[in-house]
Order: C-alpha cells, then structure tokens, then sequence
C-alpha cells in the first residue's frame, strides 16, 4: 500500500487535532462522575499530580516514538525492539474494545441533544428519563448506530480533513458555554457545599481506589496508553515543538475536565445531596445537567448548544480511535483506507450491541460481576492500558537508548523543560507504580483483598 502518510499542518494543526483527540467523553462525562464517586477534591488533587508527572511523560513519549518510527503503534514498538513487537497487537486491541462502547455514550449524548434541540428538556430533567431510555432496546441501538456512522464517515476522508476542520472551532465555543454553566450553577442556593467537595482536598478520603481511579482515567483522558499518540506522532512533521504541544494539550485538556467537575459535581450536591455523588455512576452527567438546564432561563436553547458541543467533542475522539485503527489496519494487513475503514465499522457496530442493549434487555447478563458497557471500560482501561504503559516505560528506558527519544524530542534545538522528570518517571518511578496499581486492582477485582 503506498499511500502517502498524511501529515498535520503545523504546530496549531496538530495541537488542535491531539486536542480534538484527547478532550471527550473522558473530561466530560467520566472525569467528574468519577470525581464525584471518589471524594471530590481529593481526587482532583491526585489526578494533577500524577497529570504533571506520568501523564505528562508518558503523552510526550508515545508522541515522540511515532515521530521517530514513522509508522503507528502496530509496528512502532516492534520496530524500535523486537521483543515488544507484542505490544502493537495490544494497542490495536485496545481502541478495538473502546471505540464500541464510547459509540455507545456518543449515542446517549445524540439522544439528549435531540431532547433538547426539540424542546422537550423538561422531560429529561425527570429523574427516571435516563433509565428509562437506556432501558429501552430500539432507541440506545438506533443512537449507537448514528454515532458510529458518523464516525466511519468522516474518518473515510482522511485525517487532516477529518479531523482539523471539526476540532478548529469546537474548543473555545465549548470552554466558554462550560464556563457559563458553572458560574450559574454556582449561583443556585446550596452550591457551597458541593463546590467545596470538588475542590478542597479531604486527604482522609483518600484511597487506594482513587489511585487506581485517577490513573486509569489520565490515560483515558489524554488518550495514552493505546496508541493514539503513537498514530499521531507518526503524522507530525519533524519541525514541530512537541514539547510546547504537549504542554498546551495537557492543559487544555485538564481545563475541560475541571470545568466540567465544576458544572456538574456542585449540581449534584443541589439536586441529590451527597448520597446522590456516590451512587451517580455512569449516568451522571445525564441525570443531573438536565435538572440544571430546567433551572436556567432559556434551559432548552442553552441545553442544546452545549449537547451538540459534547457531541462534536465526543466525535473527534471516536475519530482519533478509529483513525488510529485505521492506520493500523492499513500497515499491518496493507490495506487500502477505505477498505479498513469499512472493515473496522462493522467490527464496532457488532461489539457495541452488547453494551447498547446491556441495562435493557440484556442486564440479567454480566461479565465479571459487570454489565457489558462497565466490563470494556474495565477491561481496557484497568488491566490492557496500564500493561502497555508498563511495557512502553520498559522498552523506552531499558531496552533501547532513552537517549535517542530524547533527542528526538529536542530535534530542533528545542528546550525540553522537564527532561529530569521524564527520566526518572519512565525509568523508575512510573513501570514500578503502574505494576503495583495493576497487581492490586486486580486482586482486589477478583475479591482476593478489600481495599
Ligand atoms: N481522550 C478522549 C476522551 O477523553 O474522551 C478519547 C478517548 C481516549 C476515549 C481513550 C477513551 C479512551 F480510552
């Protein structure tokens, strides 16, 4: 297959598209439920410090390793040392078990866009209207199917036209109207409270699980550890500053996680109290952000924009993990683009079913002990990432020259600020840390220890 490779134009090019990337459902939807679910500030605490760090150094060496392989992640870590070949097969998996299930939510943010585009917010601020529809077999299916369409249709043209034109002017619209959200949800009598939750730390309620919680949702929110970046990497022209890039998109995309905590975890302190935060789960932005948009005058219009923008925001994102299973596929079994598009859509839309039916008529089914759509964002992001982020920190920092990917980041005479860090981090410090976190969370997984 001899397709040129695609490159991105410029620095703002590919800042704009990693960020298109990594802001998603991640900052979205996941980081404040989970914010929520384990001790508000505390977890806001341990998410930046292991952000600055392991998030950090991570990101801008996966980056690194696919500017300096040219090819993605399939043959990247293969190619850079042959013992880690297996890492490839692990990363195309990865995306794989996602992309099904994040249609899957896509699908739920197309259903509340609509609500709210047709004037019936009201409805969806009724605390059974979330369960209800999830429950439903038809409407969670035929969403599902929109979202991963779509998907497939913009990833078929290609990733600078795909991907650059959607994120340019998504991002600051979407920062402005969460900011707006939260200023007035901060207005609503009894907000203190559950601003003071979200951002004073309470080191009593640390855990070990928030551990475990704020490092799995780093990787998923920067979209590391499953060879995103690595793809991206690979399309970054050698001129580029990744280390201004990274530091921009690490920001950015911390930005739009804290900003959605604070629009939705003080709401939920209003609407539900405290019970409300540990027992939200999954659904929790879609339960609460309606009660908000009920309370606000012209709750339906600002209700609707700010859908449609977590729906372009979750687009760029189920782009970023297709395309970079698309550039697998293309590599690895030379593929032409259209052909591996087309290949991947129907493998997505037949492992997403599962978890579009799994709180209907399939919830008496569980893996595990969990429902379908719970089961693969376990999978993935508790035991698949954490084992290929062990294995790249051990590739780059034993079994090859860490020397060489240093240099390849400072290419260009460019200054890189925290080289120290990032030493220490994938030699010593991250490989150990993510081996403890992987040994017990499973055994605590499987009942062999509480925590
Ligand atoms: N980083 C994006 C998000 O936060 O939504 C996309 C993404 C990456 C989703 C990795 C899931 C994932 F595991």
């Amino acid at each position: 297959m001899n397709e040129k490779r695609s490159s991105f134009s410029g620095n703002i090019g590919f800042i704009l598209a990693a960020a298109g990337s990594a802001v998603g459902l991640g900052n979205l939807w996941r980081f404040p439920y989970l914010a929520a679910q384990y001790g508000g500030g505390i977890f806001l605490f341990v998410y930046l410090v292991l952000l600055f760090t392991f998030g950090f150094s991570l990101l801008i060496l996966e980056i690194a390793i696919g500017r300096k392989t040219k090819v993605s992640s399939i043959n990247a870590y293969g190619k850079l040392n042959k013992k880690f070949g297996w890492m490839g097969i692990l990363s195309l998996l990865i995306p794989v078990l996602i992309l099904p299930y994040y249609s899957v939510i896509g699908g739920w943010v197309i259903k509340y866009m609509t609500v709210f585009l047709t004037g019936q917010g009201k409805a969806a601020a009724d605390s059974n209207y979330f369960g209800g529809f999830i429950g439903q077999t038809a409407s969670p299916l035929f969403m599902f199917f929109l979202f991963v369409t779509l998907t497939t249709v913009v990833v078929g043209f290609g990733v600078e036209k795909g991907v650059e034109r959607v994120s340019k002017f998504m991002m600051p619209v979407l920062i402005l109207l969460t900011i707006g959200i939260a200023i007035f949800v901060a207005t609503i009598p009894g907000a203190g409270e559950g601003i003071k939750y979200y951002l004073l730390p309470d080191f009593s309620k640390f855990s070990f699980k928030t551990l475990c919680a704020a490092m799995g949702q780093l990787f998923y929110s920067l979209s590391i550890a499953m060879g995103i970046m690595v793809a991206y990497g690979s399309y970054v022209k050698d001129d580029i500053d990744m280390n201004k890039s990274v530091t921009n998109i690490e920001i950015f995309d911390t930005l739009v996680a804290v900003l959605s905590g604070m629009m939705i975890v003080p709401a939920v302190y209003i609407f539900s109290g405290e019970e409300g935060l540990a027992t939200g789960g999954a659904g929790l932005m879609f339960k609460t952000l309606p009660k908000v948009f009920d309370a606000m005058p012209m709750g339906n219009f600002i209700g609707g924009a700010f859908f449609v923008l977590v729906f372009l925001a979750a687009l760029t994102s189920s782009i970023s993990l297709m395309e970079a299973v698309v550039s697998m596929f293309m590599d690895k079994f030379k593929l032409t683009r259209i052909k591996a598009v087309l290949v991947i859509y129907v493998i997505v839309l037949a492992l997403g079913v599962p978890s579009a039916l799994g709180y209907g008529i399939w919830s008496h089914i569980t893996v595990l002990g969990m429902d379908f759509l719970t089961f693969f964002d376990y999978i993935s992001n508790s035991v698949m990432m954490p084992i290929l982020a062990i294995g790249t920190c051990l590739l780059a920092g034993w079994f090859m020259n860490l020397k060489d990917i240093e240099d390849e980041i400072t290419k260009n005479g460019e200054e890189f600020k925290r080289c120290g860090i990032f030493r220490v981090m994938i030699k010593y410090i991250a490989p150990v840390f993510l081996v403890i976190i992987l040994v017990f969370y499973t055994l605590a997984q499987f009942g062999f220890i509480s925590y």
